[in-house]
């Protein structure tokens, strides 16, 4: 459980950076990023570096006993190299090409900006790699943000029909597997194939399924190749990457299986809240708190990433720049926050940034000093967390092992949603994360895992939505004994994106003898009702019209006759999208028939174990009791739980 920040020396007078490091000492901080958005002051003019300054910030932060964390630069390539190869600036979607001028502005596919990046990353190794202060390095910093991930240039084009020509050998099989005799658009060679941007209409959804796939993997492998650099020439230090909360641009599982220490994230609870897709009322009500499960979603889905590993790299201290609108945090709320995510399993908690810029871009971004260099309010919060972690008894703390309950989260799945959605409204993030409120809002840990995790042991899985069901799946749910819930368009495609030759839900049939005969979206106005467990409630958004064969249970129909809930042995399936309270029900039956002990929470109180200590976290306003055993040893705050107050105690059962 350490403390980090975020810090641009190269930003600041040098005759600062002493005092700098001496506070972040004095206020509990013990390892500092810096380093990753500072190209043009390592090598200001091509091939010429000017380390200096760097190896004097290093030893500043070193002699004060912080330890470092580098960021490789290759987020901002310098005017010069712009210049120099115009080529390597990104085009968007709608074909125009990117200026220099932020950050971000280069094409992944690039070549050469490959090449130019594997020699800033070589020479930063070279300098730093066995540097005693040096416990870390991160690649880049947040891929595919700005909604960078997708580029559509020559280099690009190129790299995808090569891509393509490995994929499928023979231009004939990416022809049949396209369907591309629909339109008269079958390809006579591998060099023929664009990308999928510009078209009149819709382009072919496999097209455009391949170009993702093929876009993530370009995203793995720009990692992987600064990641081979570093590994080689830093050795024992953790290779690490700060992704984004809630983007699903890129596979991140792929991206880690290419050689990851660390789940490294980046957590802004606020501009989240406001951006996502929450109606009026949760936005005003979590404005100042974040919604309650934000942060713990990611948490617990970077956990996975990271297989078992994660760090928050960059967490919200104070307002932001970048929402619609940025209020103040709720008091308490950095504080929170920080404890939050050490209880779900974070090593390290590194906030962003620590002084104010008054320049630039993010001047109206705080941290966790004012531009004047007074603590911020937040600031003060991460002392307070600094003196509770000096004296909390981590003896109870320990791995807790896996939570009874995963939650499925298939980055594929998202793409799949998003080229064919269908219904205006159907989001697949928002489906998965209101599937895992449920589960937080009756006091359960969650683990959030990949179709390809192997899910022995668990006792429930849920999969909110999950167009292709692989084989290996069904074979898991056949050799278990847990107990599944699948949501609607399930087992919609094939990996090729076609429907399924025996329609859906396709491999699932072997477990669950029903086919979809027809599917709908639903307009809002459209509300099919439905009543489960004497709960009244609707569907909503999306309906799978099944027809159940031999040994499906109808559990639930609408109004009109439609199966709304089915059930074979230990796998059930939702057939449409349900409003929360329903939602809730329909959860809780297979958490029940799973043998799981539940509590009941208020909307804003969260609960989560790690070892024998549970911690409680209140983001509401209202004052909550915890209902513990006369006797408990509380080793943070008490039974009573105030707003933004948090509490942890040790388990006797
Ligand atoms: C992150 C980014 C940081 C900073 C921060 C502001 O997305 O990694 O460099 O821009 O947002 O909230």
């Amino acid at each position: 459980m350490h403390l980090g920040v975020c810090y641009y020396p190269e930003q600041w007078p040098q005759d600062q950076w002493a005092g700098d490091a001496r506070r972040m000492v004095e206020l509990g901080i013990s390892r500092v990023r810096i380093a990753e958005f500072a190209w043009g002051r390592m090598e200001p003019e091509p091939g010429r570096y000017t380390w200096a300054w760097l190896d004097s910030a290093i030893d500043v932060l070193a002699q004060a006993g912080l330890k470092v964390i580098l960021g490789t630069p290759t987020a901002t390539p310098p005017k010069w190299l712009v210049d120099l190869h115009p080529e390597i600036l990104p085009v968007a979607q709608n074909g125009t090409r990117l200026n220099f001028g932020s950050r971000r502005h280069y094409d992944i596919s690039s070549p050469v900006y490959r090449e130019y990046c594997a020699q800033i990353v070589t020479a930063m190794v070279r300098r730093y790699g066995t540097h005693p202060a040096v416990i870390a390095w991160q690649t880049d910093n947040e891929l595919g943000c700005h909604d960078t991930v997708p580029s559509y240039t020559g280099a690009a084009r190129e790299r995808f029909q090569d891509w393509l020509a490995v994929r499928y050998g023979e231009v004939a099989g990416l022809n049949a597997a396209w369907g591309n005799v629909f339109w008269s658009m079958e390809y006579r060679s591998f060099n023929e194939v664009g990308l999928p941007n510009l078209t009149p209409t819709d382009a072919n959804p496999s097209h455009w399924l391949d170009f993702r796939r093929f876009m993530s993997s370009e995203v793995a492998s720009f990692h992987a190749l600064q990641g081979a650099l570093i590994r080689e020439g830093s050795p024992g230090r953790d290779l690490l990457h700060n992704f984004m909360g809630f983007f699903t641009s890129f596979d991140h599982y792929e991206l880690a299986q290419t050689g990851l220490d660390v789940a490294a994230w980046d957590s802004y609870p606020l501009p989240r809240t406001e951006v996502l897709w929450f109606d009026e009322t949760d936005k005003h009500r979590w404005a100042r708190s974040g919604h309650p499960d934000i942060p713990a979603f990611n948490h617990d889905l970077y956990r996975g990433v990271g297989r078992g590993r994660m760090w928050v790299m960059e967490q919200q201290v104070g307002p932001v720049n970048w929402a619609p609108h940025n209020p103040v945090p709720k008091a308490g709320m950095a504080r929170l926050w920080t404890w939050e995510a050490f209880a779900h399993g974070a090593e390290l908690v590194s906030y962003f940034r620590w002084r104010q810029a008054p320049f630039a871009q993010e001047q109206m971004h705080s941290g966790i000093n004012a531009p004047d260099d007074r603590l911020t309010a937040g600031g003060y919060e991460i002392g307070r967390v600094a003196a509770e972690l000096a004296d909390f008894d981590r003896t109870a703390v320990g791995w807790t092992g896996p939570a009874q309950v995963a939650v499925l989260f298939d980055y594929p799945a998202d793409w799949m949603v998003q080229i064919q959605r269908h219904g205006a409204d159907f989001d697949y993030q928002k489906i998965v994360f209101e599937w895992y409120s449920c589960l937080r809002a009756m006091g359960l840990d969650v683990d959030i895992l990949p179709v390809s995790a192997d899910l022995t042991g668990y006792r429930l899985v849920l999969a909110p939505t999950l167009p292709v069901v692989p084989e290996s799946l069904v074979a898991q749910i056949k050799a278990g004994d847990a107990h599944w819930l699948f949501g609607p368009r399930t087992g919609s495609k094939t990996p090729d994106f076609a429907i399924p030759a025996t329609l859906p839900p396709g491999p699932l049939q072997s477990v669950l003898a029903l086919r979809v005969a027809q599917s709908e979206s639903l307009r809002p106005s459209l509300r099919p009702r439905v009543t489960l467990d004497g709960v009244e409630g609707q569907g909503l958004c999306w309906r799978d019209h099944v027809e159940a064969g031999e040994g499906v249970e109808v559990e639930a129909r609408f109004d009109d006759g439609v199966p709304a809930l089915v059930r074979s042995g230990r796998v059930r399936l939702a057939t449409a999208c349900f409003d929360p309270v329903l939602l809730r029900a329909v959860i809780a039956r297979s958490v029940r028939e799973a043998g799981i002990d539940v509590v009941s929470l208020p909307d804003g109180v969260r609960l989560r174990r790690l070892g024998r200590v549970c911690f409680a976290f209140n983001y509401g306003d209202e004052v909550w009791h915890a209902a513990v055993p006369d006797g408990t040893r509380f080793l943070l705050g008490g039974a009573e739980l105030g707003a933004a107050e948090v509490a942890a105690w040790v388990e006797t059962s």
